[in-house]
């Protein structure tokens, strides 16, 4: 294949779910960086068994050498630390910072042309460490979170209207933490905004729902979620690997839009090849917009905390 996406932490949970996906669905070679060396060989080389039976003819290698990772055209990070049961995704901030810092001029050095897609919590904090670590174009830095929480949101919809989830369409806007905003009026089953179709009390209590989504996973699991981070990753390494255009809610580098200056939010997308494409900006209500400010006001604090 011609094409390469590199998995930093990919020997980890989050990270081989997006190894694996991008490998099963031959979207291109893979390549799982990794301090823990061995599991990295072990967990690649499982993968790349697995592609025969996937039909695909994808390379999956494994280590923690980065000459292997050269020249990749996309690199997802999801090396960090999980999170533990009762923890919020902000606890993590200054040790993933740390690990940040030691990835950042791997990236760099070895893959400058690459878009990188963020995926450690906390997440809009961590896209922004990247971002200014690497200084790298606004365009190839792009967090994941806004694809999880909707694709969490629209779970529940689905759920609870008891529809396919192919019928949903969820809309979640904000930074990934406590403070998101899953918009319910651009929330859509076959195109009906779900606030003709739901009260106003099951739609606050899905979005509560979602907004509270890791945590759940995290207190029946243990540790992070994995499989629904891992395969939310995966979509944007296709969308951008096929040049697919395909409007996503993600964490960027906001220089005005949405009335926000110099600071990494969700917001919907464009990603194609030159990853993002454009910003989309929708029109808010105030008590939306509201909601909005006050989740990147949460963001802003713990970027102050690290300094970025
Ligand atoms: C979650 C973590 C990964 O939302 O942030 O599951």
């Amino acid at each position: 294949m011609n094409r390469k996406v590199t998995v930093v932490g990919g020997a980890g949970n989050v990270g081989a779910t997006v190894a694996r996906v991008v490998a099963s669905k031959e979207l291109a070679d893979v390549v799982i960086i990794d301090i823990a060396e061995q599991k990295a060989a072990g967990v690649a080389l499982d993968m790349y068994e697995a592609c025969p039976i996937d039909g695909s003819d994808a390379r999956v290698i494994g280590g923690a050498d980065w000459d292997a990772a050269s020249g990749s055209d996309v690199v997802v990070i999801t090396s960090g630390k999980p999170r533990k049961p009762g923890m919020s995704r902000d606890d993590l901030v200054r040790d993933n910072f740390e690990i940040m810092k030691s990835i950042a001029p791997k990236v760099v050095q070895y893959c400058p042309d690459a878009v990188i897609i963020p995926v450690a919590n906390p997440l809009d904090a961590m896209a922004q460490a990247l971002f200014r670590l690497t200084k790298f174009p606004r365009e190839r830095v792009i967090g994941m979170a806004g694809v999880l929480d909707s694709a969490r949101m629209s779970t529940f919809i689905a759920m609870e209207l008891k529809v396919s989830v192919e019928n949903v369409h969820a809309f979640v806007l904000g930074g990934h933490g406590d403070t998101m905003v899953p918009l319910a009026r651009y929330s859509t089953v076959a195109g009906i905004p779900i606030t003709e179709l739901l009260s106003k009390e099951r739609i606050d209590a899905i979005a509560k729902r979602t907004a509270d989504g890791g945590a759940e996973i995290t207190k029946l699991v243990g540790t992070s979620a994995w499989y629904a981070p891992g395969a939310a990753a995966a979509e944007m390494v296709e969308a951008i690997l096929k040049d697919k255009r395909k409007i996503l809610p993600c964490s960027v580098f906001l220089q005005g839009e949405y009335g926000i200056q110099d600071l990494f939010v969700g917001v919907p997308v464009k990603l194609g090849a030159r990853g993002l494409e454009q910003i989309v900006e929708i029109t808010l209500t105030a008590d939306e917009r509201a909601a909005l400010m006050k989740s990147a006001a949460a963001v802003k604090e713990l970027v102050d905390v690290i300094g970025v």
